[in-house]
């Protein structure tokens, strides 16, 4: 069988998907479409980089990437400051890591800069002719806050984190979760291989929870009437309830305890690769980031926090319950870019009324990506 590649427009795309007929199987393994993805949806968007409770000392800095871009976040006299995390000199990553600096120091050659990122010291520069530090800051980017989560943009032209995100809080709020108190409990890198959208979309429905999270079913009221998905442009959020049976323990499944003052659970996406979810219990959140490596795989990062004075026994079963939700769903994800490579079905076609965030996080990648 030979397959023309069909180039279509952003209009089509957009109709087909009003319709609930998914995105072509290309948009998931095309090297191509990924780089133009990290050009015009990450190099454009808030990066999620840490949390205050890492940069609340002058000096405190965490380092990360943006689009592939090696960033860092500080601060430093005047409050937050984010730069391009790359010498002047000869492009070396300067900072690593994430810990507290007197000044950004490049283990290359030495070039120091200031905590404002003004290049201060150059071993041998004095002997240099035509050399002026001051022409060699390190390149600012855009560094903003939501709530205690930080964030960079290397799009001086995107609107703020608070006009992409603001009315999260409010809903974060509603869920017994006190964001200012949580501490931060544990923080991984992990590597999967499916496409970061075959990974997120996954996350942004739960018509599948029933069917592949025995535990999280017996946890969480999924059923269509009770849970809700709203999407709010720039992010959406999912909302289940704890069940009766957890909550009186008489689950046929082994659970860790439901019952604290958190009630509702909350699932938000942040666009546009930012998780954040609440269970019921013990106040609890974790964010996780989910960033394109290739088409085919995805790295990413989980942080857990846990409200002050976590029971220990409480948040290692929490975090094991995270971990077999992100285990059932890495299963599925796997075998759906397994789909996706074979590239028949060209198209899937979505139940629009279980699946609308799904439809509209694709309708963004169009609106951001162009025709394919
Ligand atoms: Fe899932």
């Amino acid at each position: 069988m030979t397959m023309t590649r069909q180039v279509e427009a952003p209009a089509i795309l957009l109709a087909a998907l009003e319709r609930g007929e998914s995105l072509p199987a290309r948009w998931y393994t095309d090297p191509s479409i990924t780089e133009r993805e990290i050009t015009l949806v990450f190099r454009k968007s808030w990066n999620y980089i840490g949390s205050l409770s890492q940069l609340s000392a002058i000096g405190d800095y965490v380092t990360g990437y943006a689009g592939g871009v090696p960033v860092v976040v500080l601060r430093n006299e005047r409050g937050l400051a984010g730069f391009i995390n790359v010498c002047r000199h000869r492009r070396h990553e300067v900072m690593k890591g994430r810990g507290n600096a007197k000044a950004m120091q490049c283990g290359y050659h030495a070039w120091t800069y200031d905590l404002a990122g003004g290049l201060k010291r150059v071993p041998r520069s004095a002997a240099e002719p035509n050399f002026r530090l001051e022409d060699f800051p390190l390149l600012p980017i855009r560094a903003e806050t939501l709530g205690p989560f930080v964030f960079v943009n290397l799009d001086a032209e995107a609107p703020t984190v608070q006009a992409c995100y603001g009315p999260v809080l409010d809903l974060i709020a509603r869920s017994g979760v006190v964001l200012d108190t949580l501490e931060p409990y544990s923080r991984e890198e992990w590597r999967s291989h499916a496409n970061w959208k075959t990974m997120l979309e996954n996350y942004l429905e739960c018509y599948h929870c029933a069917v592949a999270h025995p535990g999280f079913n017996a946890a969480i009221d999924v059923r269509p009437d009770v849970y809700t998905l709203e999407a709010h442009g720039y992010f959406s959020s999912q909302s289940g309830q704890v069940r009766a049976a957890a909550l009186q323990g008489k689950s046929k499944i082994k659970l860790y305890d439901v019952a604290g003052t958190v009630a509702e659970s909350q699932y938000h996406f942040l666009w546009p690769n930012m998780t954040i979810n609440i269970n019921p219990g013990f106040p609890n959140l974790s964010v996780d980031i989910w960033s394109p490596d290739g088409p085919n795989a995805t790295k990413g990062i989980s942080e857990q926090y846990f409200g002050p004075g976590v029971d220990k026994d409480f948040a290692e079963e929490l975090v094991a319950f995270n971990k077999q939700v992100a285990t059932e769903d890495d299963t599925l994800t796997d075998s759906v870019q397994r789909g996706l490579l074979g590239g028949l079905p060209d198209r899937g076609r979505f139940l629009t009324n279980s699946e609308h965030l799904v439809i509209h996080f694709q309708k963004m990648i169009v609106n951001a990506v162009g025709g394919a």
